[in-house]
């Protein structure tokens, strides 16, 4: 499939796990990926393996919890073809701890990085899209913004946050034919789980068993799903919040 021919893609923790599959997927299907993340040397390495996969993306390293950053990377971005037809908001941080043990510091980061960087990209890239007559975001909140989970307030709260985020967006915006989605992952083996599961004392194999499918998901089984949501394909779905879990529920 070839959905995203000639268009030009932002994704965001683009050298993170579940980043780089999408980066990866979006160019496979013919977009012009813009790689961007905190870590420039991971965004190069993402882009030498799209371009190795037949491919084409651009690095653009940023640190998106600055909000003139956001700005200039939208601006940078948009320069390199004049478009940009889909947005990924999916650059996050997870800090642990519940409202006790959590730090102030920790609490004030995982808003500004989770959540004010997607309006900052948003308000940036939103006016670019009415222009050209329509667009499309993804934003990645997760499971944990829908149900609670131990342990993880200030995480699970700005990802409660993106859903609202997504769905007053989309509402707003859908009658200049900007869809915005989001996606609610479950267990997703990526460095982020894989450092969680590693302070727990537990193993990806203790997970697996938790999932009724069977396993945790693939960053790739969440990049297919972000390229539908982005794809002319989810014509009629905005303001859709979907999960991607496995059938695990929320202990
Ligand atoms: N892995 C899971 O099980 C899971 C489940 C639900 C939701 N998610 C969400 O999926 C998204 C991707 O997570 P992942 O598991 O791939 O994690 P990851 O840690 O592998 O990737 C996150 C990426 O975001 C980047 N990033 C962090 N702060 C940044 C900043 N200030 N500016 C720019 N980039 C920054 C990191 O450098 C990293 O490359 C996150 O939003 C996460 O909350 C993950």
């Amino acid at each position: 499939m070839k959905r995203f021919e000639d268009k030009v893609a932002v994704v965001t923790g683009a050298a993170g796990g579940i980043g780089s599959a999408i980066a990866r997927r979006l160019a496979a299907e013919g977009a012009l990926v813009v790689v961007t993340d905190v870590n420039e040397a991971a965004c190069n390495d993402v882009v030498d393996q799209v371009k190795a996969e037949g491919g084409d993306a651009a690095a653009i390293a940023a640190d998106i919890s600055n909000k003139q950053a956001c700005a200039e990377l939208i601006q940078r971005s948009f320069a390199l073809e004049k478009r940009i037809d889909v947005l990924v908001n999916n650059a996050g941080i997870n800090r642990r701890g519940n409202l006790l043990s959590l730090s102030e510091e920790d609490w004030d980061i995982s808003f500004t990085v989770n959540l004010d960087s997607m309006f900052h990209l948003c308000r940036a890239t939103l006016p670019l899209m009415v222009a050209a007559g329509g667009g499309a975001i993804v934003n990645t909140a997760s499971q944990w913004g829908l149900y609670p989970a131990p342990n993880h307030i200030a995480y699970n709260t700005t990802k409660a946050a993106v859903a609202a985020f997504t769905q007053n967006l989309a509402r707003d915006f859908a009658p200049d034919k900007i869809r915005v989605n989001a996606i609610c992952p479950g267990e997703i083996h990526t460095p982020m789980l894989e450092a969680g599961v590693k302070r727990s004392g537990r193993t990806i194999a203790d997970l697996d068993k938790l999932v009724p499918i069977g396993r945790i998901g693939k960053p790739e089984e969440v990049a297919a799903l972000v390229a539908f949501l982005a794809s002319d394909e989810a014509a009629f779905m905005c303001g859709s919040l979907v999960e991607i879990t496995g059938a695990q529920a929320v202990a």
